[in-house]
């Protein structure tokens, strides 16, 4: 091949032009585009957010990647599915003094879901609260017949009005996460930037894909985001190059770095997107929503 073939030139860098900026993953930057606002709102695209390993950011990035969809003209709902209650209150409701709750729907056969919905302080953003009374809905649903759509008849109702149902998933592959992943249209799965995290993937992907195959044909596997990322440590990039290679394009090109910004607005009972609206992680939220806009709208 002569030097001046087309793919002998395309191996070295031409005299001017430069080489394109990586961003976090390792990959070039790429354009998103900008939202369209909507000329109709409705049905819901379900995401379920969901990571058996604790402690990973699941409820964060419900909550934020929630009020940042909001933020671009979405109605959004979000379902607490964690008897925790950690979305509701990182949203400031009392979940504790609530009588009817997810709970009330998932097993009380006549709940009505409008009678539990609560609206947020941020504009569009509206929720499903739960407290410690789910942690009974398990073993309640156990002898129920069509035990795992019992989440998919509660939010039915209610489908239509909203653009996307975010629902925050507990840390464990139980019939409640079973329940999200029977109803929805995809997984989001948040990472924490950390080499262990990538063994529970493989037991995740699996169960996603058995419920694709036995109960929901729809779901599919929405997005890696990887979150408690830390540029400045070699691990944090070793194990983003890993995820990337395992994962390719279905890692978001946003990533979430670690701040204590975040521990910050639980306590605040509000969205990073309203309490710190300039901060790096409020920017990066609302990227995600602008990714997650583009896979699913198009
Ligand atoms: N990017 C981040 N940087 C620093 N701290 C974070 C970040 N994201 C979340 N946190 C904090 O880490 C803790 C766990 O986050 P979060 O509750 O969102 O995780 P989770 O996966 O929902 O946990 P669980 O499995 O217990 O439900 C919280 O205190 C939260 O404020
Ligand atoms: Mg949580």
């Amino acid at each position: 091949m002569s030097a001046d073939s087309p793919k002998a030139a395309g191996q070295l860098p031409l005299e001017g032009t430069e080489p394109p900026e990586l961003g976090p993953t390792g990959r070039p930057y790429r354009d998103i585009p900008d939202p369209r606002p909507l000329d109709k709102h409705g049905p819901a695209k379900v995401i379920a957010v969901c990571n058996q390993k604790g402690g990973v950011g699941k409820t964060t990035s419900t909550i934020n990647l929630g009020a940042a969809l909001a933020e671009a003209g979405r109605r959004v709902l979000l379902v607490d599915l964690d008897p925790q209650g950690a979305l509701s209150a990182g949203l400031g409701v009392p979940h504790h003094e609530l009588d009817e709750t997810v709970h009330n729907l998932l097993v009380a056969p006549y709940a009505a879901t409008d009678d539990v919905l609560l609206r947020t302080r941020v504009d569009g953003l509206d929720l499903l609260p739960s407290n410690i009374d789910l942690s009974a809905a398990e073993i309640q649903l156990v002898s129920e017949v069509g035990r795992e759509q019992a989440l998919a008849r509660a939010l039915h109702p209610v489908a239509d009005r909203y653009d996307y149902i975010l629902i925050d998933c507990q840390p464990s592959l139980g019939l409640l996460t079973v329940n999200a992943l029977a109803c929805a249209d995809s997984v989001l799965i948040p990472m924490e930037c950390e080499y262990f995290s990538l063994r529970g993937l493989a037991l995740l992907t699996d169960t996603i894909e058995k419920v694709h195959d036995r109960l929901n044909p729809r779901l599919t596997l929405g997005g890696i985001l990887v979150t408690m990322f830390d540029a400045r440590t070699l691990h944090s990039r070793d194990v983003m190059a890993r995820v990337v290679e395992v994962f390719g394009d279905a890692v978001f090109d946003t990533v979430i770095s670690r701040t204590v910004r975040f521990p910050e607005t639980s306590v605040a009972g509000e969205p990073i997107t309203s309490w710190a609206p300039k901060s790096a992680g409020a920017v990066a939220y609302r990227n995600l929503a602008r990714e997650v806009i583009a896979r699913n709208e198009q």
